[in-house]
């Protein structure tokens, strides 16, 4: 173990667990009224930890605060400074941000139904029930917070199954958390792909993949006079803020389901077997979430087991497809120099001139941890919508969110191919210099590639936000500021 033991008790449970058991959710946007009642139930809302308990709850809490809500709330214009650039700026604020995101469009702010003008979310509940338990617990917790907070909007999902709209199954390749604290940082090992992550990079407070501790707000302990708030492990006269703390990014993504399948049985001109293909190139697994290349061996099979070192070209796994845009592994590194002083300059990401060019850095300085869930509204105030609550979790929502979604996902130069963004999420829209952006090739063992011209766009974003997940002391902190009554 290299550092002091992980303090389960004031980490928010998302952060380990996905909550799989609770297959029935929902997400409340609220906003604030009323500034001292809602802190008071900030104070003590039921926040579940990332402590182990059995049998697990029946019901679960999370809670992320965004920054136009830590202003709602009456938290100092000093402490809320010391938070991210891009948090503070917003997902929708910005249109440098949205041209760089892909959220032009269809997918612009301007055309969300949250996330943008006066639809900014203060606050993000994340519910959880065990089966049956929903409709009880989404009533308490509404009755709880009513006299401080309007709900702005409700966000069902659907009963977790595995499987997202598509129906792909999801849910596989996730980081592993180095939650003993055992891996140490810059050592040879890591020129080589693997899934464990230095806590740091899914926790603000703790060493990251870089060695060194993402900014974050470190307060004067004068400011934190009960010390509510841990102490800053890297500066220990400073009361930690972020400590135990993620950044969290939501989206809705909604998906055109008929769409995508009348679109692949086209281009296989009706042939079944040809469109299930296409579509498993289009991903990069199988329906069932088997990978395109072989794994390791091992049993029960680890689906995760691979890297893409032996498919170069995209032979096997499509250089363009989902789940290799999303996470490269070990293809993101160009051939060339293989000398050690390039690689590891390239692997560190110090050669970065922008994050436009950062193509080559390594892939576990991007990692996502995906929390998302899918919905399905049959009828709602904006008629059948299906898709997924994508969220995602990360210290840096730059250097990890944006730099996937803008560099790897929607960027039509990815891995040396052109004229194409990601094949389900792409919005299509030419690029910044005019190049089309709306086909797919598939690479073959032998001549050209397969190309798939003229898709249509699959996924469109409805709403999307930044939040910040606070670790639960931390929490409690940022209820007791404010301006007395
Ligand atoms: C409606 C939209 C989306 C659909 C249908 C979708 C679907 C999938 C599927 C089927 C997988 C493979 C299963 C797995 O490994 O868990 C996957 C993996 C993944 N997706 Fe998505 N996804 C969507 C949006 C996004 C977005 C917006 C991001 C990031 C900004 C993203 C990042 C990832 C990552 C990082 C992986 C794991 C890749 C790996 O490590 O191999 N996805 N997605």
């Amino acid at each position: 173990m290299s550092g002091a033991p992980v303090d389960l008790d004031d980490i928010q449970g998302l952060v380990r667990f996905g909550y799989k058991h609770h297959t029935e959710a929902c997400f409340l946007l609220l906003r604030v009224t009323d500034p001292v009642a809602a802190r008071a139930w900030l104070a003590r809302a039921p926040v579940a930890s990332a402590a182990t308990t059995e049998p697990p709850p029946a019901t679960v809490l999370q809670l992320a605060l965004g920054s136009e809500g830590l202003r709602a709330l009456g938290v100092a214009e000093n402490t809320i400074a010391g938070f991210s650039a891009e948090f503070l700026s917003g997902m929708g604020q910005d249109p440098s941000r949205a041209r760089r995101l892909g959220d032009t469009g269809a997918n612009a702010p301007g055309a969300w139904l949250w996330g943008s003008g006066t639809q900014i979310p203060h606050v993000l509940l994340m519910l959880y029930a065990l089966p049956g338990h929903l409709p009880a617990w989404q009533a308490t917790v509404e009755a709880q917070c009513a006299a401080g907070f309007e709900i702005m909007r409700r966000l069902p999902c659907g009963e977790l199954r595995g499987n997202e709209p598509f129906g792909f199954a999801d849910g596989i390749s996730q980081p592993m958390l180095d939650w003993r604290r055992d891996r140490a940082v810059r050592d040879a090992e890591q020129l080589r792909y693997t899934n464990l992550s230095c806590l740091g990079e899914f926790l603000l407070g703790y060493p990251n993949e870089y060695g060194g501790y993402t900014d974050r707000p470190l307060l004067d302990p004068q400011r934190d006079p009960q010390a509510l708030l841990p102490r800053a492990e890297d500066a220990p006269h400073r009361a930690d803020l972020g400590r135990n703390g993620s950044y969290l990014v939501m989206r809705q993504l909604q998906q055109d389901v008929d769409g995508f399948w009348q679109a692949l049985d086209q281009l296989a001109d009706g042939d079944p077997a040809l469109r299930e293909k296409l579509a498993t190139a289009m991903v990069g697994r199988t329906r069932n979430g088997h990978p395109l290349l072989p794994t390791a061996k091992s049993s029960p099979p680890d689906l995760n087991a691979f890297t893409y070192s032996e498919d170069p070209r995209g032979t096997l796994c499509p250089l363009g497809a989902h789940i290799r845009r999303a996470n490269p592994r070990t293809a993101d590194l160009p051939p060339g120099d293989p000398g050690m002083v390039s690689w590891l300059m390239r692997t560190l990401g110090f050669d970065a001139q922008s994050l436009e060019q950062d193509r080559v850095a390594s892939t576990r300085f991007h990692r996502l941890l995906r929390r998302g869930r899918a919905y399905h509204q049959a009828q709602g105030p904006d008629g059948a919508e299906t898709g997924l609550h994508f969220i995602c979790l990360g210290a840096s929502i730059a250097r990890q969110f944006e730099f996937v979604q803008g560099a790897w996902l929607h960027a039509p130069h990815f891995d040396g191919l052109r004229n194409e963004s990601d094949p389900l999420l792409g919005s299509r829209a030419p690029a910044a210099d005019g190049t089309a952006t709306d086909s797919f090739s598939i690479p073959q063992a032998q001549g050209a590639d397969q190309r798939l011209p003229g898709l249509p766009q699959f996924v469109t974003l409805r709403g999307g936000a930044y939040f910040f997940l606070p670790g639960i002391r931390a929490l409690r902190y940022l209820a007791s500021q404010g301006a007395a009554p």
